[in-house]
């Protein structure tokens, strides 16, 4: 397959986006993960329940036998009785953030290091025994979304959870395969919603000149996992991605926005719709949080956060079309030498800014 065209609006390094008319905010006191003084890098969700706080809540008064109940169920009620009590702009949700497992490209940054994999090998599809345009999960990636699987499992069985109402994952083969891995073949409660996540671009990985943030094209996604849904106007070819500028930050949050304007306000069910799953990437994750004022919080591979979010809707702000800039990056069409930690090419080869393949 030829690398596509590229569009003016790439070259010209400026992509549009819609400014958002909705305020998010992250409501804190109901997770570990919200206070400062949670340390992202040790932080293991599977042993302090998600990270939900022990503690009453204002809507358990009017429970007739919440000792009786888990944490869990009465952290639902207590999200179910801010959406009832809010005006129809307000609406809360609960957002399971969940990074992919180990891929085979974050295997080869450690393999080789941060400045050769981002100099050279990155812009690589692969090595001569792995492939990492795309990257699929590696057993140790596998292993992680089976025990997201299991903790799943065990919060419903004894916390009887609320299971997600709404499943979101990016299109990038890593979070498929994560999100596959994490929800099939759960024991749901009953009356749950079913597991089809909807495919949805913008979830996809900060898009930087790595193949590993290239998408196969919609076809194969479809052949992959043929059951689910894909957003309507989901391209065949990658548009996004060219190999030649990044998305910056302030690129990506606009993007980040703008799909969580896709999540919020969606139907006059959407507030019932209160627990939503989101398989997506760590800079993905690090700029939603960003977008719903939520700290900085890294997560390992393969990890899930929920957090707590408001979203109030200015019913009479019209929407803008910002632009905002993408950039380029240099990188080096030979291995870098591996003792320097910044981009320096060996003398033989002065960075370049165009692609290194283009074939996929
Ligand atoms: C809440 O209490 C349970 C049971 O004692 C414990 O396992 C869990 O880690 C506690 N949660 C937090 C966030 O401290
Ligand atoms: C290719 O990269 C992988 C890491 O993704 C590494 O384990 C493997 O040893 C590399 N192969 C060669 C031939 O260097
Ligand atoms: C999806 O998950 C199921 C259950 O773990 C597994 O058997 C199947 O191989 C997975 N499919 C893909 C395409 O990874």
């Amino acid at each position: 397959m030829k690398l596509l065209a590229l569009t003016p609006a790439l070259m010209g390094l400026v992509a549009f986006a819609q400014a958002s008319t909705i305020t998010y905010t992250t409501v804190t006191g109901f997770f570990l993960q919200d206070e400062t003084a949670t340390d992202a890098s040790t932080f293991d969700y599977t042993a302090v329940n998600f990270g939900l706080l022990n503690r009453t809540y204002p809507a358990d008064q009017k429970l007739k036998h919440a000792k009786e109940l888990t944490q869990w169920e009465r952290f639902y009620n207590q999200v179910e009785q801010l959406n009832d009590e809010s005006h129809s702009d307000i609406e809360y949700k609960v957002l399971f953030l969940g990074r992919h497992g180990e891929g085979w490209h974050n295997a080869a940054q450690t393999y080789y290091g941060d400045a050769a994999w981002n100099c050279y090998w990155a812009e690589e599809n692969g090595n001569s025994t792995a492939t990492w345009m795309d990257a699929e999960l590696t057993d140790n990636g596998v292993d992680q979304a089976l025990v997201a699987h299991n903790f799943w499992q065990k919060e419903i069985d004894e916390q009887r959870i609320h299971t997600p109402d709404n499943y979101f994952v990016s299109p990038l083969t890593r979070t498929l395969q994560t999100a596959n891995y994490t929800f099939t073949d759960l024991k749901f409660p009953k009356g749950a919603a079913k597991f089809s996540p909807l495919i949805k671009e913008l979830f996809r990985e900060g898009i930087s000149i790595h193949t590993c943030d290239h998408r196969h094209p919609r076809s194969y996604i479809h052949d992959l996992f043929p059951e689910w849904p894909i957003e309507k106007g989901f391209s065949e070819e990658d548009e996004l991605w060219n190999g030649v500028t990044a998305e910056t930050s302030a690129a990506q949050d606009v993007r980040s926005t703008t799909v969580l304007d896709e999540v919020f306000f969606t139907s006059a069910s959407s507030k019932k719709d209160s627990f939503v799953s989101v398989t997506s990437h760590s800079g993905e994750i690090s700029s939603i949080l960003r977008v719903v004022g939520h700290r900085t919080f890294s997560l390992n591979t393969g990890a899930v956060i929920p957090v707590l979010v408001k979203a109030e809707r200015d019913a009479k702000a019209k929407a803008t079309t910002t632009s905002v800039a993408w950039t380029t990056s240099a990188h080096c069409t030979v291995p870098p030498l591996t003792s320097v930690t910044a981009c320096v090419c060996p003398s033989s080869a002065v960075p370049v800014t165009t692609p290194l393949v283009t074939d996929v």
